[in-house]
């Protein structure tokens, strides 16, 4: 068992019986999806669902979940997803995929967020390793790009990762990459993205992650908010 099944294994022994469960989105949250979904089948553990992506939510139909539409929900009892980037006070990174938008309406709604990584992504601060993932209205990007500019940031849109063109959401936003200058921290990163027109979603997850759940070499350390 690798450090990410072990810490999702692990995510999928905290969920109790009749709990609506987030499905978030990438390689953790698969093996999330997976470990519950043995529970559902073995100890008939009773759970719906309700994903964070299209991809999830094949995901979730193949190993037999029962799954909700999120226009079916108004809370859920926990969130379980990964990230890209997790700092020592908590504020995560995410949206490597391109599901930010019923990722992060998923992690508000919920009464608990927990979020799966290995030590791979502890950083020190927000965009340490990677650009900030921001969604974009297509007919705004050069708006958004030019604002973010006149703020010392710099970036481009992400282009399409398995053909030409651009990426574009599955509810058809454009992506711009940006990356800001290192001595803003994440929160006043987060008042800059929330405060220009736009943009639909972020990636910056300031103040909504409970629990991080953190492997490596076969170990779980447990950081709370
Ligand atoms: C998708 C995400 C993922 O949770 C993040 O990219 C981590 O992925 P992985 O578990 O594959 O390392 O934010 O939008």
């Amino acid at each position: 068992m690798n450090d990410k099944q072990l810490v999702a294994q692990h995510a999928a022994n905290l969920v109790e019986d009749g709990m609506v469960v987030g499905l978030g989105t990438g390689s953790t949250a698969n093996y999330f999806i997976e470990a519950l979904a043995h529970r559902y089948t073995s100890e008939g553990l009773k759970v719906t669902t309700v994903s964070s992506s299209y991809i999830s939510a094949i995901k979730a139909r193949e190993v037999g979940l029962p799954l909700l539409a999120m226009e079916q929900i108004s809370k859920l009892d926990i969130y379980v997803d990964g990230a890209d980037e997790v700092t020592p006070s908590l504020a995560l990174l995410k949206g490597r995929g391109s599901d930010l938008v019923r990722e992060k309406l998923l992690a508000r709604a919920s009464a608990e967020f927990i979020v799966l990584v290995d030590q791979s992504k502890l950083v020190s601060r927000i965009g340490e390793k990677y650009a900030i993932p921001i969604e974009v209205m297509p007919f705004a990007w050069q708006l958004v790009q030019a604002s973010l500019q006149a703020q010392g940031a710099i970036g481009e849109l992400r282009p399409n990762a398995s053909k030409d063109g651009l990426a574009m959401t599955s509810h058809g936003s454009l992506v711009l990459e940006m990356t800001f200058d290192a001595k803003l921290s994440s929160s006043e990163l987060n008042i800059i993205l929330n405060n220009t027109p736009g943009i639909v979603e972020h990636g910056i997850f300031e103040g909504l992650a409970g629990t991080v759940l953190i492997a490596h070499e076969g170990k779980i350390e447990t950081r709370l908010a």
